[in-house]
């Protein structure tokens, strides 16, 4: 008897509809052994953000078609699986829904397991599929929809140690590409422009930085960009090429500013749990960013920790995180069955204080 775990993973919290199978043998490193992910860009391109129906529809319809695409490429039939993990929550609760029923559906067919899993441990578990990373280790969440510090203490056992209390950076760039006229997704279109400018030119605001504690806002510095870009635009009749690159690069500063100090308190604190070798991991889509991530990196070079970007594609929505987030909630025993629910909120720390608000691609955990 082998105890090597191989499980599908699906994932519909989003914009993303994912499956992937992972497999895993005790004291080896886990394996990939497929990850499809379908997006929805283009179906929400005319609105301006994630639209709850259109998102839950589309899921429906591609979770099919990326199981078969995940066993085709890993190349296994699903009775020669172990389990199937689906993302159970937080998130928009329509393709949450559609996600839970697919994979009841193809346990109930196939007489296998049913493991629901938290799409925040999904995302808090990953440097331990990339990098096999030790509990306990400092996890920054910073993405569309998310972005909270977390101490990842065991699979199951997370402590926030605090987040957004509007909306995620993700989100701020985003608007910000809106307010300027550049495309979506936000984040790509403002680092680019923001290469061309300079962040000194503006004096725009490091929201919270003046209280103590790891929370973070980032919507002030949303309206005091529209601000800044309504006075232009009287002054000049217009904005011109480098009043935008400008903007974008004072806007990507205040935001790499308020995450890099906000990093600095976290380590500080998680640092008090003596852990082995500190380590602080990011997730989320705006962690692809080059001056983010630089600022991070500077933040652990001056506190002795370690920094850890998983390969993006495991960084942003997949479903490979939710199948090994789903492999180590097996492993200790846990399964759940045909009572599995979907849930739009789902804190990771249920002793933390609710984060109030509801972003443009859900609910913040
Ligand atoms: O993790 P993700 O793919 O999806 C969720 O939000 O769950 O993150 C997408 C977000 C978008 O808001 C996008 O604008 C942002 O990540 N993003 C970036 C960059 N690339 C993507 N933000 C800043 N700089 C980037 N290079
Ligand atoms: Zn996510």
């Amino acid at each position: 008897m082998t105890d090597t775990i191989t499980l599908l993973g699906l994932e519909s919290s989003c914009d993303d509809t994912a499956a992937a199978v992972v497999r895993h043998t005790p004291g080896q490193r886990p394996e990939v052994l497929s990850s499809v992910v379908a997006g929805q860009t283009e179906l929400h391109a005319d609105f301006g953000g994630v639209v709850p129906e259109i998102a839950a529809r589309a899921h429906a319809e591609k979770l099919d078609i990326c199981v078969e695409e995940a066993l085709l490429q890993a190349d296994l039939y699903l009775r020669e699986l172990d389990g199937i993990a689906v993302t159970a929550g937080p998130g928009l609760i329509g393709g949450v829904v559609a996600g839970v029923m697919c994979a009841k559906g193809l346990a109930a067919g196939s007489g296998l397991p049913l493991i629901g899993v938290n799409h925040l441990a999904g995302h808090a578990l990953t440097p331990r599929l990339t990098d096999q990373t030790e509990f306990p280790y400092l996890m920054l969440l910073v993405s569309g929809g998310h972005c909270q510090f977390l101490i990842a203490k065991g699979p199951e056992e997370f402590s926030r140690l605090g987040g957004t209390v509007d909306d995620a950076p993700g989100e701020a760039f985003d608007k910000t590409a809106k307010l300027l006229g550049l495309p979506q997704p936000g984040g790509p279109s403002v680092e680019a422009e923001a290469l061309k400018g300079n962040p000194k030119r503006f004096k725009l605001p490091r929201p919270l930085l003046d209280r103590p504690g790891c929370d973070m806002s980032f919507s002030g510095l949303k309206t005091a960009l529209l601000r800044e870009r309504d006075r232009l635009i009287v002054e000049h009749g217009g904005l011109r090429r480098s009043d935008r690159a400008d903007l974008c690069a004072g806007f990507q500063t205040a935001v790499a500013d308020v995450l890099a100090e906000k990093s600095r308190r976290a380590l500080i604190e998680y640092m008090t749990l003596a852990p082995k070798t500190p380590t602080l991991a990011v997730a989320g889509g705006v962690a692809a960013n080059m001056s983010i991530r630089s600022a991070l990196e500077t933040v652990c070079d001056q506190t002795n920790a370690a920094f850890l970007a998983p390969p993006l594609a495991l960084c942003t929505d997949n479903a490979a995180m939710i199948a090994w987030a789903g492999i180590e909630r097996f492993r200790s025993g846990q399964r759940d069955d045909m009572t599995l629910q979907a849930r739009p909120r789902w804190p990771l720390d249920q002793d933390a204080p609710a984060m109030l608000g509801s972003g443009k691609k859900g609910a913040k955990a």
